[in-house]
């Protein structure tokens, strides 16, 4: 084995994943506050955002950031599953998910016991909370295509239940991804070390 080798296999993230990650969190953060702009122009629910949490300035504004970050997204997030799927790394990380897995290690977690010394394997409650939002990321990418294109994919808008339909999926979705940010980055800031392995590979 070479030393770039040796040096090559102690990488935690491999640098396209890395990469991909920080792309991913710049463009969700810009779809999530221009996607809250566009939401107060005609709310679904009874309440609007507060200005100040929003991105764009008005809904002409919000959705040029909307649609400028959505196609990051979008290329970012099939290079990293192209990349994940070809390599082997999406199943060798998150599968198996086995539900008493994730029951021991949440309770772990809660009694503070749950353990980091080996941050290259996610635990059960981890690998859950990746898979889970990989796949709100899908939903939120293919509810905003009905939204944005119901006459050329009706069949997809149809598949949410119409327009209005796709509009609550969406939401949701988001709702989902905001949720995962949120306990996410106060998990990786109470494990620095693993955001040191994330901008540095190890
Ligand atoms: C904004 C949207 C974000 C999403 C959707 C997201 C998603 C993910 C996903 C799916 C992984 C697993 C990647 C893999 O191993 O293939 C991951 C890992 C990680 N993310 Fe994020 N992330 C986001 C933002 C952030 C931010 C802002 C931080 C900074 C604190 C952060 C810190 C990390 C760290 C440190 C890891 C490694 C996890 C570990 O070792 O437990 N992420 N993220």
């Amino acid at each position: 084995m070479t030393v770039a080798n040796i040096a090559a296999s102690k990488s935690v993230h491999p640098a396209i994943v890395r990469l991909t990650h920080w792309l991913n969190a710049m463009a969700v953060a810009i779809m999530i506050l221009s996607g809250w702009q566009i939401y107060n122009a005609s709310p679904i629910l009874p309440f609007s955002f507060p200005s100040w949490m929003t991105l764009g300035g008005w809904l002409g504004g919000a959705i040029q950031w909307h649609f400028a970050a959505m196609w990051l997204l979008m290329a970012n997030g099939l290079i990293y599953l192209a990349y994940g799927i070809a390599s082997g790394r999406l199943r060798h990380r998150f599968l198996p998910i086995s539900p008493r897995e994730i029951v021991g290690d949440l309770a772990a977690a809660l009694k503070g016991k749950l353990a980091h010394d080996d941050i290259a394997h996610y635990n059960g409650v981890q690998k859950l909370f990746y898979v889970g939002v990989i796949a709100a990321l899908i939903l939120v990418v293919f509810s905003g295509l009905a939204i944005w294109k119901p006459v050329q994919v009706w069949w997809l808008t149809a598949a949410f239940g119409g327009f209005q339909g796709a509009r609550l999926v969406h939401f949701l979705a988001m709702s989902v991804i905001a949720g995962f940010v949120l306990v996410h980055v106060v998990m990786a800031l109470l494990v620095p070390k693993t955001i040191r392995a994330m901008i540095f590979g190890r």
